[in-house]
């Protein structure tokens, strides 16, 4: 039984509710408005999670007419687009370094998932350790997916379909349950793993390089001492470049972010943002994988301008998939960690974890912050999901960054990247979705 302690009394609750109840309200009426009351602000408090898919952004134009109706049609239209936007060669498709895959939520303490991601099929465990595991989905037996009804037992899978048992240490066979042999070479293909700051990452190298640096732990973030209000996750069709790129195209910024959306479709006109670059740094502190950009935020209501104390907005790239962005108000701070992870050459997932540890902030619902986050992402993705990318840009010496940002890019490609030809008609390699 749960007591309060009230002064020196120690009460049961149901007593104080019954003693604090007001006298307006029957007693049984106070109990259930104030369960509504909790239930509602528990509510309140969770963090929010939306996906959004593919063909929700920027096919409007195309999809609003009666003939595309239906959502296969819708599908059709927009593969035929896709196939006509991006003829000619592309940088290659899968940059080299650390992915996140998965939330560390997603695999239960011995549980299996199967992943797709960077053309690759694979399978994540996690062992009785606690260990997180990836390897190559298929079973070198006979072929069996082992992300599709695999059992984990200690730190092994066990393939479905004739039982053999992978550790997941280093992929050796550790069993087979019909034979006392163990042929010779039985291995599946073990990838490097990870886990921190609440998600999976696996590091992928067009060479099968060992890892060269890791993704940064965010002590506020692995500790939970900042709020999570909520993780958006969206599919976005263009090259994986286009969007890391766009992190460090500051005119871009005052040009697609310079007024507020709080709710779906109304744009606050009279609240206006302006974006001014401070700094770009790329490769420095001996870290060539990591990039800075610093910018200054000035905000204006009704014409007037005014900024919040030490408005700052920095954002750091970590390798080719993972962006942290810290937005400084003054009066407390927030903070998306942004991921970008391929699926297939012109499919990216992108997912963006807002934080915030202002008190104020805090007592607002995770869902209004990520919905300020999720009206300004959908503005980029909107241009996302219908641009080109142009390999020889015309650009200002204003945007001399770009072009710096593109030489720093090139490093996480190497000798066997593989580049992708989409001719005018799609067929050697379709974008088909
Ligand atoms: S296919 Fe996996 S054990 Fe036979
Ligand atoms: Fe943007």
């Amino acid at each position: 039984m749960l007591y309060l302690v009230v002064g020196d009394d120690v009460i049961c609750p149901f007593e104080w509710i019954l003693a604090n109840c007001p006298p307006f309200l029957p007693s049984g009426m106070f109990i259930v408005l104030l369960g509504l009351f909790l239930i509602g602000w528990h509510k309140y408090r969770q963090p929010f999670h939306r996906f959004v898919d593919l063909t929700e952004i920027g096919f409007d134009q195309i999809t609003g007419s009666e003939s595309y109706k239906t959502e296969h049609r819708k599908r059709d239209a927009i593969n035929r687009i896709n196939r006509s936007r991006i003829p000619g060669r592309l940088p290659p498709a899968f940059p080299n370094g650390w992915f996140v895959i998965l939330e560390s939520t997603d695999l239960s303490k011995t549980g299996v998932k199967e992943v797709t991601v960077l053309g690759l099929n694979l399978v994540a465990w996690r062992g009785g350790s606690g260990r997180v595991y990836i390897a190559d989905a298929y079973c070198p037996h006979l072929g069996a997916h082992l992300g599709v009804g695999g059992k984990v037992h200690g730190e092994c899978i066990k393939c479905p379909f004739h039982g053999w048992s992978f550790d997941g240490s280093d992929g050796h066979l550790a069993h087979v349950p019909y034979s006392e042999s163990i042929p010779e070479g039985a291995k599946l293909w073990m990838y490097d793993a990870t886990e921190r700051n609440g998600f999976i990452y696996f590091w992928y190298h067009a060479e099968g390089d060992q890892p060269t640096w890791m993704p940064p732990i965010y002590s506020e973030i692995h500790s939970g001492q900042w709020r999570l209000c909520g993780i958006s996750q969206v599919l976005v069709g263009c090259h994986v470049q286009d969007i890391i790129e766009n992190g460090f195209d500051a005119g871009h910024l005052s040009a697609v972010h310079h007024d507020l959306t709080i709710w779906s479709g109304t744009r606050w006109e009279f609240f206006k943002l302006s974006w001014r670059l401070a700094e770009v740094s790329l490769g420095t502190l001996g870290e060539s994988h990591v990039a800075n950009m610093k910018c200054y935020l000035r905000m204006s209501l009704f014409g007037k301008f005014f900024t919040l104390p030490a408005t700052t907005v920095t954002f750091t790239q970590t390798g080719p998939g993972l962006l942290y962005i810290v937005f400084n108000m003054g009066f407390g701070r927030i903070i998306i960690f942004g991921t970008v992870t391929p699926l297939e050459p012109l499919c990216q997932k992108t997912l963006a974890a807002v934080y915030t540890d202002s008190p104020l902030l805090k007592l607002l619902a995770g869902g209004l912050i990520l919905s300020v986050q999720a009206n300004q992402y959908k503005r980029d993705v909107t241009i996302w999901n219908r641009k080109t990318h142009l390999k020889n840009p015309i650009l200002v010496k204003e945007e001399r960054a770009l072009k710096q940002f593109r030489q720093w890019f090139s490093q996480f490609y190497s000798k066997n990247s593989q580049t992708t030809y989409f001719n005018k008609n799609g067929s050697s390699n379709p974008l088909a979705f």
